[in-house]
């Protein structure tokens, strides 16, 4: 845990979400692959999304998008997001990957993203990038809640960026996150380091890949990053007051334009509670950066006074709370 938290700072990533053209194949693999328990397992539900749960709070899913992009393969595209695991697990993993399909790389030591340990990248069917991450040093809460197969949280979410500087300021003024000061982080890499646990990681490129949702044509790819619970409605006024939301089309229910020549804004999120609280307070809770990646605070209130594990809590929650406030019988 880092000493000197800043208001407002990010603490872990609670949850991210892929895009897929198939779902109840995603569900089938990273069941196998992960020890997920799928939430809402129906046949209908499959269709359109899933959710699954990983350790402690921390959740995944994916959304059905056709087509879909076509991914720069294995260990190249992003977005990437890594999950903890231990090093003496390593061997464990691969033998798991191996009879899952999975493309795979070799397990190899790196520091180059901020963190010292041991990285294995791999892919779903749907090409999408992952990694377990065996760090050196595990940060406290980093397996809390973890299943048989030894699965962590989220360790870590990487993703494209075209100016690492205007990123930089961006999560620094709304995110209170500082970027991380090491001679083994290439001049390409930007390493945000989380409270809690985990990193958020930016790479320099030219142009940008397509499976990101500020293009206006996925479905769900995003992250939800972890404030304390006093934070989430601080932060979110702030960006509130000072970026602007992407234009809605109520009629179409989709948004109007899109891509990477938008700047970094707030869009409406299209869950029951982001719904409910764009029709409460016109404004979304979604927000993206200026390359698409998007992004939504979740709330959480430490568990034995440290933040190290915490109770999670969504939109839908302060949705509530707003509205018993301000009696809009939500
Ligand atoms: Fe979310």
């Amino acid at each position: 845990m880092l000493d000197d938290q800043r208001p407002g700072t990010i603490y872990w990533i609670d949850h991210y979400v892929v895009a897929t053209d198939d779902v109840e194949r995603w569900v089938d693999f990273h069941e196998r692959v992960l020890g997920a328990k799928t939430i809402l397992r129906d046949g209908r539900n499959l269709q359109r999304q899933a959710f699954q749960d990983l350790a402690g709070p921390c959740h995944h899913g994916a959304f059905r998008s056709q087509p879909l992009p076509v991914s720069a393969g294995l260990g190249k595209g992003l977005p990437r997001h890594g999950l903890f695991i231990r090093q003496e697990d390593i061997e464990k993993h691969l033998r798991r990957l191996d009879d899952c399909s999975s493309p795979h790389t070799d397990p190899f030591q790196t520091s180059a993203e901020g963190d010292e340990g041991i990285a294995i990248r791999w892919e779903d069917p749907d090409g999408n990038q992952f990694e377990f991450w065996a760090p050196d040093r595990m940060p406290e809460g980093g397996m809390v809640g973890s299943g048989p197969l030894g699965i962590g949280r989220i360790s870590h979410g990487v993703y494209e960026c075209r100016d690492l500087q205007r990123t930089a300021d961006l999560f620094n003024r709304y995110c209170s996150l500082e970027p991380l000061s090491s001679a083994d982080v290439p001049s390409d890499t930007l390493v945000l380091p989380l409270a809690a646990g985990g990193r958020i990681v930016f790479k320099q490129v030219e142009t940008l890949g397509r499976r990101t949702c500020g293009w206006g044509t996925l479905n769900g790819p995003h992250a939800a990053l972890v404030v304390r619970d006093e934070d989430f409605f601080p932060n979110y006024e702030k960006m509130w007051a000072e970026l602007p939301d992407w234009a809605w089309d109520a009629d179409r229910r989709a948004f109007i334009d899109g891509g990477d020549h938008l700047p970094a804004r707030m869009a409406r999120h299209g869950g029951p509670g982001g719904s409910r609280w764009y029709e409460m307070r016109g404004r979304g809770d979604d927000w993206y950066d200026w390359d698409t990646n998007c992004f939504h605070f979740f709330g959480g209130a430490p568990k034995g006074g440290s933040m190290a594990d915490y109770e999670p809590h969504s939109m839908d929650y302060f949705a509530k709370l707003y509205a018993q406030e301000h009696a809009l019988g939500a």
